[in-house]
């Protein structure tokens, strides 16, 4: 056998046992003999690249090398469904279908709404070419790297598939897989997902795909707005599962809108016992032939339409009321209930939101509640059972002093929220400035919040600046710290010196300073001292610094313990200004707009997006008549170009922008035979 049989041998069992394990669930081989056919091909790959093949089953494994998503135009437009929530509405959707196509004899199909993110996947000669996400419907992103990850999307269709397939579906993520991510999360001091659909939506737009491959996501395949062989959309679902899709088998043919309202109270019910979340039933004329005939309006198509459930809510006794403190000292009252389960998970704790609230609702303790999950982790109380109220309890009153430090809560006027004004002792606070400090988007020390907790008790961490004074000494004799774990932590604190100005500045936590107000007050003043020394109409001169923003500043530098803070990460190396080469600013691009699209090889787009700004230039997000360039990289959004041909604006490519900027180091390292610049000379 020469290596490509046996390449092509080894895919094709590979396809196979990947669609027996994901949408059947049935594997006929082990995983130790999946690995090791894997392994083969990835070494028979490896040994003959002119063999490669992007549809390989090697290519779900993913990458660290992914970088930005480019935006694509759908083949057809992703439209969205019009809702309905009651028996009335639904007649309502019946009566005008049966206005348009007469008395002719029709069914619908009635299917579960997947509670996820939808994406568009694209299929030549059975083979996944693109996948896309929704993005506004006309154009969205191309996650097809990110989509190979996932086992029950295909790679290669079997059985008689059409030539060119285009299919849609949802990418969700089932509770079970949901719940050990956060619990992992938790533990690595990541911030949890509120819920499956955000876990899966943040998961499909991670910049690696070797980390996608890691979260668990599912494919449940819904429409298929291509052309095939089938008269009807019950047909096509069943063809696509025929070709290997993961179509759950839960539709259902429904001749009148009394059985539609039917099969939706069946699964009101029924669907608390799936794996995977939905929100609702969608109801679709199955007709192709009256599909088209009926057409769409402005934006959702006439024959199909969706069914709402209610948010599930669950009735329990409230046991007592926490008062919690925030990083900003904002005091949350927090009901402390009997379990119940709700949605698939045992709630012991829900939000009473603030003190406005509580009164509005006038809980007492002892009261029955109903608890509701809202898009947040923690559920909410939305309304008490009066009936069954306890004669003799009585009304709850807000506290009036700090529960954690014992100061006397202040509530601004107009401010639904009581907050405990004693920032610099109250543990909750420091805490919380602390965890602030150390975040993702911020210092990205890597340590969870039961370690800052540890390290506060211990008295090693007064505020974060005392994060550079720590020794591996000082961590290793505590609780739970091994060598490594030790080691890591120290050298993690070392890394967060290199981390740039602005995220220094958003870590430092002034009061209303969010991400981008910081990198634009970075990129205005390249200095902390500059921005301490700054005067109030200087700082209200920044762009989208208006006086609450300039005024919180203000104090915080007023305050003599801030300006201790500062000067003990400066002393210990923390970035307290913009480097200057990466930084400078240069008027090169004064008065230029730029709209840039696709990928880059010397810089990543947040970076061309830096120099643009730091010449002096404006990043505008979509092509118009007043656009000065469109900086074209690799993968081109095709609309932007379309666009940009239309109103005649210059098209210019990476090598073009170095030289406009004078910047030879970033040229030499661009190949001349780049993709970008092929495709330019087409134009
Ligand atoms: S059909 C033209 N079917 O719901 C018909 N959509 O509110 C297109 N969704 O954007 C949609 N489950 O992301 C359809 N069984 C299902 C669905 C479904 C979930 C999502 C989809 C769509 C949104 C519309």
């Amino acid at each position: 056998m020469t290596p490509l049989e046996r390449i092509t041998e080894l895919r094709e069992q590979l396809h196979k046992h990947n669609y027996n394990y994901y949408v059947k669930h049935s594997p006929e081989i082990s995983d130790f003999e999946f690995d090791k056919l894997l392994k083969e091909l990835q070494d028979l790959e490896q040994q003959h690249p002119e063999y490669f093949d992007p549809t390989s089953p090697t290519q779900r494994v993913g990458s660290d090398l992914d970088t930005n998503f480019t935006q694509e135009v759908h083949e057809y437009p992703m439209l969205s469904l019009a809702n309905s929530y009651s028996m009335e509405d639904l007649r309502e959707f019946d009566t005008k279908i049966r206005r348009i196509i007469g008395d002719k004899d029709f069914s619908y199909t009635c299917e579960l709404k997947y509670d996820g993110v939808s994406i568009s996947l694209k299929y030549v000669d059975g083979k996944l070419t693109r996948a896309l996400t929704r993005g506004d419907g006309i154009q969205g992103d191309n996650i097809t790297n990110n989509a190979k990850t996932i086992g029950t999307i295909p790679l290669q269709l079997h059985g008689n598939y059409p030539q060119e397939l285009e299919i849609r579906g949802e990418v969700v993520m089932p509770r079970a897989g949901f719940n050990a991510l956060n619990e992992e999360r938790i533990e690595q001091g990541d911030q949890a997902f509120a819920n499956p659909r955000n876990a899966a939506s943040g998961s499909l737009k991670l910049q690696s795909s070797k980390e996608v491959a890691r979260r668990p996501l599912q494919a449940n395949m819904y429409y298929i707005p291509s052309e095939t062989q089938a008269g009807s959309h019950f047909e096509n679902l069943s063809l696509a599962r025929s070709w290997g899709f993961n179509v759950p088998e839960l539709s259902e043919r429904c001749k009148t809108i009394d059985d539609v309202y039917a099969f939706i109270e069946k699964w009101d019910t029924k669907r608390k016992d799936l794996p995977f979340d939905t929100d609702g039933i969608v109801i679709k004329v199955d007709s192709i032939a009256l599909q088209n005939e009926l057409g769409m309006t402005a934006k959702t198509p006439r024959w199909a339409i969706a069914f709402k459930f209610k948010a599930e809510q669950a009735r329990t006794k409230l046991l007592s009321v926490d008062f919690q403190v925030g990083r900003q000292g904002t005091i949350t009252p927090v009901a402390n209930l009997e379990p119940v389960l709700l949605a698939g998970t045992v709630i012991k704790r829900a939000s009473l939101y603030n003190a406005d609230q509580m009164q509005v609702l006038g809980i007492r303790i002892n009261d029955y509640v109903y608890i509701e999950k809202g898009g947040e982790i923690i559920p909410k109380v939305v309304s008490i059972d009066t009936e069954a109220r306890d004669e003799n309890s009585q009304p709850l009153h807000f506290i009036t002093h700090c529960p954690e430090c014992g100061a006397e809560l202040i509530r601004m006027e107009d401010e639904a929220n009581y907050y405990c004004p004693n920032s610099k002792n109250c543990p909750p606070q420091i805490k919380g400035k602390i965890e602030h400090f150390v975040g993702r988007e911020a210092m990205d020390i890597a340590l969870a919040g039961a370690t800052i907790e540890q390290l506060f008790n211990a008295g090693l961490l007064k505020n974060a600046a005392d994060f550079y004074s720590l020794t591996y000494n000082d961590v290793i004799r505590l609780d739970r710290f091994a060598e490594k774990s030790a080691k890591n932590l120290i050298e993690s604190i070392q890394k967060s010196k290199t981390i740039p100005f602005h995220k220094v500045l958003y870590a430092i936590g002034i009061r209303h300073i969010g991400k981008t107000s910081a990198k634009t007050l970075a990129k205005k003043f390249h200095s902390m001292e500059a921005i301490q020394n700054a005067t109030l109409e200087e700082l209200q001169e920044t762009e989208d610094i208006g006086e609450t923003i300039a005024l919180s500043i203000q104090q915080f530098f007023s305050d003599n313990d801030n300006i201790l803070f500062i000067k003990k990460l400066q002393e210990n190396g923390v970035q307290l200004a913009t480097k200057e080469n990466t930084e400078a600013s240069s008027s090169t691009l004064a008065g230029k707009t730029f709209v840039i699209s696709g990928t880059f090889q010397k810089h990543s787009r947040d970076e061309m997006k830096d120099l643009i700004e730091s010449n002096g230039g404006k990043n505008v997000s979509s092509v118009s008549k007043s656009t000065s360039y469109l900086l074209a990289g690799e993968g081109i959004g095709p609309s932007k170009l379309e666009k940009a041909q239309t109103f005649g604006i210059q098209i210019i490519s990476e090598n073009e922008f170095y030289e406009m900027i004078g910047n030879s180091e970033a040229q030499e390292k661009t190949a001349d035979t780049s993709i970008q610049n092929q495709q330019l000379s087409l134009f």
